[in-house]
């Protein structure tokens, strides 16, 4: 196993459920495949640890098999495969596929199946990911490159700092990387010693979450350093109600927490580049093009054709989190104001009905997708003029960035990554040029309706929204600073 002494700049395994292009349900399929760019552009060593679903593997090229794996009796048989993943042009991250056709070859999603239910196996199909994470980052690898540290992300990958913890031999530091403690992970205690963890660590200090095994508290407890996607988050989940009932461990464990922002991807989010825009445009060129890119997404999504109305939009999993009930009802009350409404989402039944209905009531102002299009999600954020993200809580988010970098200003909730990515305007903000977007603090709609009417108003300003759009568009979203920002984490585990 490699010490520090032995190389200069760390080795890290990125362990993660999803990474984009390959399989994705939100932004930490962007992170896990941005931020490993990021860092190998800073010379770190970092390499990518992915189940082996479907589109992995059909979607990458030239796999090498590396190691034919028979981890616990409870995992059927895996095969370790390499390949690379192209993030940009110029950089490529090198991946671990775990092969395991029994767990991971099936249609449906990465998390649920076909009728939207939790997979019943995601204890094994998870456990496996987090016990091979262990194991590539021990001295019991298979593999030559032995990195010095894990880099954890969400449950999925919780179980793996509870594993080296117990191993005895040499292995990495790891690193708990939070990007949204609501999903935790939660299974019956019999899977405690399926999953090969001795019992003793079924315990209040251990993995046991009020009788049952949490793969999220495991990683919280067993990793040597705890990250969140931002500094507002990283405070947040020290209380109630967004500790989502680990307040009291991530609060004891305070001094080992840092809040780091996460960026934007701009290979792939740059409106001077993106292929699924029709008009390109930078913060120049960007008042001519837009109003291009608002009719053509008025076309397409059957809105009545006019460059003057302010459009607002809002892309989404539908989800409790997104607070897409507050975004229903204030929707009605939207077109009381001349705007029109483009949401693209998916998820929550309940809620994909009610956006359909909705859109029904006002079908010329007001138009709803219910699918998960990555290529109408580009055109959305270029084509609208304001972006509406009113969740609950938001570990970080992409979106409201995305918009900025598009000269869409957004509407938020000022509650974690949203209040730390986006400027309030107030006469201050304006003056310190800082201002591109709009606060709400109380999560009601009508908090919310009265930031859009903010928003309306200085939409209706020319000039005013002008500054606002130009802000957002200039402000450094890029992975740079949040890249270095984790190599400082790693030199401290090192
Ligand atoms: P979360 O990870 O909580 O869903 P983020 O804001 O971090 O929230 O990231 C969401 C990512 O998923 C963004 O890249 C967003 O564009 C994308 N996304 C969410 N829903 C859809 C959808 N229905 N169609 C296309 N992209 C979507
Ligand atoms: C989670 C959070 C979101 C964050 C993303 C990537 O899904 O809900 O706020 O941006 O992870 O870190």
């Amino acid at each position: 196993m490699p010490s520090s002494s032995s190389h200069k700049s760390p080795r890290v395994l990125f362990v993660t459920p999803e990474v984009f292009p390959l399989c994705k349900t939100g932004g930490l399929g962007d992170v896990s495949a941005a931020l490993p760019g990021a860092l190998r552009e800073l010379k770190t060593d970092v390499r990518l640890l992915v189940p082996g679903y479907p589109s992995v593997l059909s979607g990458i090229k030239h796999k090498r098999k590396l190691a034919e794996c028979n981890l616990l009796p409870y995992f059927p048989p895996a095969t370790l495969f390499s390949s690379r993943l192209q993030v940009n042009e110029s950089v490529s991250v090198p991946l671990y596929v775990i092969h395991c056709p029994e767990l991971y070859q099936r249609p449906g999603g990465i998390y649920l199946d076909e009728d939207g239910k939790d997979w019943p196996d995601n204890a094994q199909r998870f456990g496996l990911l987090s016990k091979m994470g262990a194991l590539l980052a021990s001295d019991a690898s298979p593999l030559a490159w032995v990195p010095d540290i894990v880099h954890c992300n969400d449950w999925q990958s919780g179980l793996t700092p509870a594993y080296l913890h117990f191993h005895s031999g040499k292995k990495a530091a790891s690193l708990m990387a939070l990007h949204n403690l609501a999903f935790q992970g939660k299974f019956p205690s019999d899977q405690v010693a399926k999953l090969g963890l001795p019992a003793e660590s079924f315990s209040v200090e251990g993995v046991e979450y009020y009788g049952n095994l949490s793969f999220l508290k495991a990683g919280i407890y067993y990793a040597d350093h705890i990250s969140t996607v931002s500094p507002g988050y990283a405070r947040e989940i020290q209380h109630e109600p967004l500790g989502f009932g680990l307040q009291g461990l991530l609060a004891k464990r305070s001094d080992d927490i840092t809040g780091i922002i996460n960026g934007i991807d701009t290979a792939v989010w740059n409106p001077a580049t993106d292929p699924y825009i029709v008009k390109k445009y930078s913060s120049r060129t960007f008042l001519s093009a837009k109003k291009v890119n608002k009719l053509v997404l008025q076309r397409e999504m059957g809105l009545e054709e006019n460059g003057t109305i302010p459009l607002f939009a809002g892309i989404s999993r539908l989800s409790y989190q997104k607070g897409y009930d507050i975004l229903l009802q204030a929707a009605s009350a939207l077109t009381n104001f001349p705007a029109q409404l483009v949401l693209l989402g998916k998820g929550d039944p309940s809620l994909e009905e009610q956006l359909i209905l909705l859109a029904q009531t006002d079908p010329a102002r007001i138009a709803v997708r219910i699918d998960y299009d990555e290529a109408l999600s580009h055109r959305i954020t270029a084509g609208a003029d304001c972006f509406l993200m009113p969740s609950r809580f938001e570990p970080c988010g992409l979106n409201q960035m995305y918009s900025q970098h598009y000269g869409t200003p957004p509407v938020v909730h000022a509650t974690g990554g949203l209040m730390d990515t986006v400027v309030d305007l107030t006469p201050e903000t304006l003056a310190r040029k800082s201002a591109s977007g709009f606060h709400f603090h109380e999560m009601t709609t009508s908090a919310f309706m009265e930031a859009i009417g903010r928003a309306v108003n200085a939409y209706c300003d020319a000039g005013l929204w002008k500054k606002l759009q130009r802000s957002g568009m200039q402000k450094d979203f890029s992975w740079q600073a949040s890249a270095s920002a984790y190599q400082s984490i790693y030199s401290l585990l090192m």
